[in-house]
């Protein structure tokens, strides 16, 4: 039986348990998946116990996730661009492998089980701090026919267009600019949700069909999920399907094997 876990602080409230033991259940791979509460100071230290006591791999989560960049030996593109890494893979050689499954965790709820399309859309991110930046890359290898980056300070959101120089079509917009836009998927990497905020946001962002997604959950729709209603997003959705989402690509990283996530995403919803 092969060891896995999850490592942050605070740790208790942690999904990931439960859901990598329903992919455990849903693909027959034999693992067990525990929760282990790091000590502030003494993450790395954590890590090497738990590689000795013959773990294969773990999650990373706050506040963790850019100490375990210095951790590790070598990165993933889409780590190194994000800049956080949140799945750790001891391989045979004893190295460490540092990746990031929230984007593309991210990008394949969004596409493949809501079946709302990137490519080819026009799609907006709000915020531009580490949520943003961890997205940023998995959206723009989906091919959008354009992408918005529109953040409160403006200075940050040309920052983070400014690392990602020729992968696609991106801009910078103010909120107050964006008002009648008509975009397709617009995403909020804000932590506005976090402290119950809503986000000034002028009408008409959203076209015809448009998704609004919030990359938070909670048990109710968020202040950013009722704005959009409001001002006419067809499709609204929370982030519990991202949550679901990096972990099955960290299953994937360690297993080769990608478990089907609607079936866990609505075993969470129902609890
Ligand atoms: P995280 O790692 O969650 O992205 P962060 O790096 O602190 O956290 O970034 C927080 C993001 O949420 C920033 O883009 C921030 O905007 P500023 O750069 O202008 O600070 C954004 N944010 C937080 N509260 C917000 C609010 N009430 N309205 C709009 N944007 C907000």
């Amino acid at each position: 039986t092969d060891r896995y876990a999850v490592i942050g602080n605070p740790i208790a409230h942690s999904k990931s348990p439960a859901i990598h033991a329903a992919f455990a259940r849903q693909t027959g791979q034999d693992l067990t998946y525990e929760a282990i509460l790091g000590p502030l100071d003494g993450f790395v230290a954590c890590v090497r116990q738990f590689m000795r006591d013959g773990g294969k791999g773990m999650n990373v989560t706050v506040p963790f996730k850019i100490q375990a960049v210095e951790l590790a030996d070598r990165l993933t593109e889409r780590a190194r661009h994000a800049q956080a890494v949140n799945t750790l893979k001891f391989e045979a050689d004893g190295s460490i492998l540092g990746d990031n499954t929230d984007g593309v965790g991210m990008v394949r709820d969004i596409r493949d089980v809501l079946g709302v399309p990137i490519a080819g859309r026009r799609v907006l991110l709000l915020g531009a701090g580490g949520a943003a930046r961890g997205v940023l890359l998995p959206l723009l290898e989906e091919g959008p026919a354009g992408l918005v980056i529109a953040n409160r300070t403006p200075e940050k959101a040309e920052q983070l267009k400014a690392l990602c120089p020729g992968r696609g079509e991106v801009d910078v917009a103010r909120f107050d600019e964006l008002g009648g836009q008509g975009f397709d998927v617009v995403i909020n990497a804000t932590s506005a949700s976090l402290g119950g905020e809503g986000i000034a946001l002028p009408a008409g962002i959203y076209g015809a069909g448009a998704l609004a997604y919030d990359m938070v959950y909670g048990d109710r729709p968020t202040p950013f999920m009722l704005q959009a209603r409001e001002q006419g997003a067809a499709r609204v959705s929370d982030g519990l399907g991202m949550l679901v989402g990096q972990a099955a690509e960290s299953f994937y990283l360690w297993r080769r094997v990608r478990p089907d996530t609607a079936p866990v995403i609505a075993m969470l919803r129902a609890c």
